[in-house]
């Protein structure tokens, strides 16, 4: 990939994972592929922003081979630890011995036992600013968005903020900007992003947004380290981030379930209707035909979910567990759930979700919506009243 200069005599030296599909290991889908995003400084003293996943080392070398020789560099930014962002950094530092890393107090020690404690180090703390000749570097901790040693980098002469993971989106791309993209596949991207990784730190999120605000820092690019560089319009996916961060809802109902011989899947569809009929809009999930990462993002949004499951061994059916289980790390806020399904020899299965339900923070619904063996027609106009009266109690204002 052909470097990209962003802003006069500051280079994207990234790479574009155009094949990966797997994210944190089996934790997070990445249908788009993804980029990992390096930024070259050319100053008086040279400085490279975060590196990229070990595998693209070479390439990385090779964009900045193709700017100025690695052994200029004086300082590497190490934003954050995590292997898509440092895995590159043994071979960056066997080409620019000489250079010296900034990095967060709790950094420093990740990269020590990652890597090697023999490279120099400085810790910077928010506040801190050093200076590469015409432009300053300025950092600003932001722990847990979304790792303890996660930390943003400002420079302030070009109104640029490099902010490594947060404002991000795994989607590889050929282009670079806001300006040339699907805007509509960025946004989704991103609120999937936000969902799946960001979403338990939202008052986080919230603070350091409003802590920016007040550092008065003005912006008119955001740099992140996965994706589209946001040079058009960067206000966006700031108020998005404000949007989400705040448990905004929409007037939406995501019906989750999974079903053994079809008797749930009749139920959700009818729920589903009675909540159309209430005004909702309505997303229907499978779980087990269903990516669990983009049902998450759907929740995000939503204001009520309603999960079903028929009864297996007292149980809810394996098909919905990583995502109840996921939901409880998650604890999305603001919203309302309900539950149904089917059952034969024994029940079990909404009690058991009920646990995991509530213990993801969501407000439970009174009534469940139970039946035996098989839905017949009264029990399905059932589900659509039930369906119906869950719309009538959205919290929407
Ligand atoms: Fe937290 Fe993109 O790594």
């Amino acid at each position: 990939m052909i470097q990209a200069e962003i802003k006069k005599n500051i280079f994207w030296v990234g790479v574009v994972d155009w094949n990966i599909r797997y994210f944190h290991g089996p934790m997070y889908t990445t249908h788009r592929g993804t980029t990992y995003n390096s930024y070259l400084l050319l100053d008086e003293q040279p400085t490279l922003v975060d590196t990229v996943f070990t595998p693209f080392s070479e390439d990385l070398l090779n964009n900045i081979r193709a700017v100025i020789d690695p052994k200029q560099l004086k300082y590497i930014v190490v934003n954050h630890v995590e292997m898509d962002h440092s895995g590159a950094l043994p071979a960056v530092m066997e080409a620019a011995p000489q250079a010296t890393i900034l990095c967060s107090e709790k950094a420093a020690p990740s990269i020590d036992k990652h890597f090697s404690s023999s490279w120099k180090k400085q810790i910077m703390k928010s506040g801190d600013t050093v200076s590469i000749g015409k432009r300053t570097l300025a950092f600003v901790e932001a722990p847990m968005l979304h790792w303890p040693d996660s930390m943003f980098t400002y420079i302030p002469e070009e109104k640029l903020l490099l902010p490594n993971d947060a404002f991000g989106q795994h989607i590889a791309s050929s282009a670079r900007f806001d300006d040339e993209v699907d805007m509509t596949e960025v946004m989704q991207e991103a609120k999937k992003y936000y969902a799946n990784i960001l979403l338990p730190f939202s008052s986080l999120v919230l603070k350091k947004i409003e802590e920016v605000v007040e550092m008065g820092i003005e912006i008119d690019m955001i740099a992140p380290s996965h994706g589209i560089i946001w040079r058009n319009d960067p206000g966006k996916i700031i108020n998005a981030y404000v949007e989400w961060a705040k448990g905004t809802n929409k007037n939406k109902a995501t019906v989750v379930y999974d079903t053994m011989w079809d008797s749930t899947d009749k139920m959700a569809h009818a729920i589903a209707s009675g909540l159309v009929e209430g005004g909702m809009e309505v997303k229907i999930f499978r779980m087990s035909v269903s990516d669990r990462n983009d049902v998450i993002a759907e929740v995000m949004d939503s204001e009520l979910l309603v999960v079903g499951s028929p009864t297996i061994n007292r149980e809810f059916i394996p098909a919905l567990s990583a995502f109840l289980d996921d939901l409880m790390g998650l604890k999305p806020k603001n919203k309302r759930a309900a539950l149904f399904g089917s059952s034969g020899w024994s029940r079990g299965a909404t009690k058991q979700m009920d646990e995991r339900v509530k213990k993801a923070g969501f407000t439970l619904h009174d009534e469940t919506m139970e039946v035996y063996w098989v839905p017949g027609e009264e029990e399905l106009q059932q589900c659509s009243e039930f369906g119906k009266k869950l719309a009538a109690g959205a919290n929407i204002e």
